[in-house]
């Protein structure tokens, strides 16, 4: 099976996903790690590890629609199985997410369906939340809404701050998501479209 992980910046996830697959020799292979930005610190890590790399740079493309069948291009080179979003700070067209119905997955740093878009960490400190975490769901049209495969949970302590809450929760990302792409590939969990 490939996999094809798709990053804008960071990438830790990513390089937790790839150092699973590596340790637990999954049954897949990380295929590419394809960023919409040249920046992006994961590319460099992607290469280390041998792994192709692409770049499809937003900006070059004069609508969202270019953009995305320029990446859709660039994602078939390599022939996905499953297509995993890591911190891919992009809205997809509908039409993209559509054409990867059921084979693409995202993790979005708050319980769903508690705190959808941005600053989540800020929102859940604001609101008052006494836990918070990370979830691992299906992709669809709607941002954020996709049917809800796990989540990690993780107690938001009286003196967090944003930053304080924000690594907690992604200490707990990086046990999460290889571990969800792990049953997805052993067929323990099947996603809907
Ligand atoms: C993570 O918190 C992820 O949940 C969110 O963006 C962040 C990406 O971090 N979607 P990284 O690039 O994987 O380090």
């Amino acid at each position: 099976k490939n996999i094809v992980i798709l990053i804008s910046g960071r990438g830790s996830n990513m390089q937790a996903i790839v150092a699973a697959a590596q340790a637990q020799e999954w049954p897949a292979r990380i295929a590419a790690v394809i960023s919409n930005r040249a920046d992006a610190e994961g590319l460099e890590f992607a290469a280390q590890h041998g792994i192709p790399t692409a770049v499809v740079v937003s900006k070059n493309y004069p609508s969202r629609a270019e953009f995305d069948t320029a990446l859709q291009t660039q994602i078939e080179q390599f022939s996905p199985d499953l297509v995993v979003l890591a911190g891919f700070l992009r809205i997809l067209t509908s039409e993209f997410v559509q054409h990867y119905a059921g084979r693409m997955i995202n993790i979005h740093p708050s319980l769903l369906p508690n705190f959808t878009g941005l600053h989540t960490h800020r929102q859940a400190l604001q609101a008052g939340a006494l836990e918070h975490g990370a979830t691992v769901h299906v992709v669809t049209a709607e941002l954020d809404h996709g049917p809800i495969l796990d989540q990690a949970r993780v107690p938001v302590l009286p003196d967090d701050t944003e930053d304080s809450l924000a690594s907690r929760v992604l200490a707990q990302e990086h046990i999460l998501y290889p571990r969800v792409i792990r049953q997805i590939l052993d067929g323990k969990l099947r996603l809907q479209k």
